[in-house]
């Protein structure tokens, strides 16, 4: 299983259940879909799976992650390769931080890059969220991915672009920490992001990077958030 986000509240289990509950609703008898990664989208991966065995539901399955293929062909789910599962029809992902115009900070899982090319090939982009990660306006740290050889290249690039800070992401034991793509991240924090759009662009144009976590030039087209209480709010349609 996946490790909970930094930025979740304590009550936030029983938030991401409600608003995975909420996303079956969005689910037809058949479809193809593609399973977002991090806990939010673990909790959606094992109600899909009990809620198509139920109801003999058709699916074609695109993991965002080593670890979401896994949990869902353990829950019987059919996961195939993205180019076998395209066009995607739906996908549902979790999200580290959301704001009013339903862009995305995502990637604290370690799992951007093909989160990224799974959400934005969808034809719906759903998103599921506890409350705590509804924010005025974007300004956690943006994980990048990229190739160890260029790590003072993407360093001075990212600071070039303002960031404040620049973080290596490591495991417990003091290693960089490793993609499902054998890449390193780094979370950047440029504070408060005015134009998303256009540092997700520039972001990727530093020699090195792979991708990054900022989901602006594509938002979601709806964000379920689960609430304290079980119940949900609904960005978008
Ligand atoms: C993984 C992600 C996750 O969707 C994001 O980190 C949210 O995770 P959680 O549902 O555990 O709070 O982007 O790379």
């Amino acid at each position: 299983m996946s490790k909970p986000s930094p930025n979740s509240p304590p009550w936030a289990e029983t938030a991401k259940f409600a608003a995975a509950k909420e996303a079956l609703k969005f689910v037809p008898a058949s479809m193809s879909i593609g399973l977002g990664s991090g806990t939010t989208a673990d909790i959606f991966i094992s109600l899909l799976a009990e809620h198509a065995k139920k109801n003999n539901l058709q699916l074609k399955c695109a993991a965002t992650s080593k670890k979401s293929e896994e949990l869902a062909r353990a829950q019987g789910l059919a996961v195939a390769d993205l180019d076998s599962v395209a066009p995607v029809d739906l996908a549902v992902d979790g999200a580290d931080e959301v704001d009013g115009r339903r862009r995305l900070i995502k990637g604290y899982g370690g799992a951007s890059t093909r989160e990224k090319i799974v959400d934005y090939l969808a034809k719906r982009l759903l998103i599921i969220a506890d409350m705590g990660k509804k924010s005025r306006r974007l300004d956690k740290a943006v994980p990048v991915e990229f190739l160890p050889f260029a790590k003072k290249r993407v360093e001075d690039g990212l600071k070039g672009l303002g960031a404040k800070s620049v973080e290596l992401r490591q495991n417990a034991d003091g290693s960089p920490f490793i993609t499902d793509n054998g890449f390193w991240l780094f979370h950047a924090d440029f504070g408060e992001i005015p134009k998303p759009a256009k540092l997700e662009d520039a972001i990727n144009s530093i020699e090195g990077v792979l991708e990054n976590g900022l989901f602006a030039k594509r938002p979601a087209d709806m964000v379920i958030f689960g609430k304290r209480d079980g119940s949900v709010k609904i960005l978008g349609e």
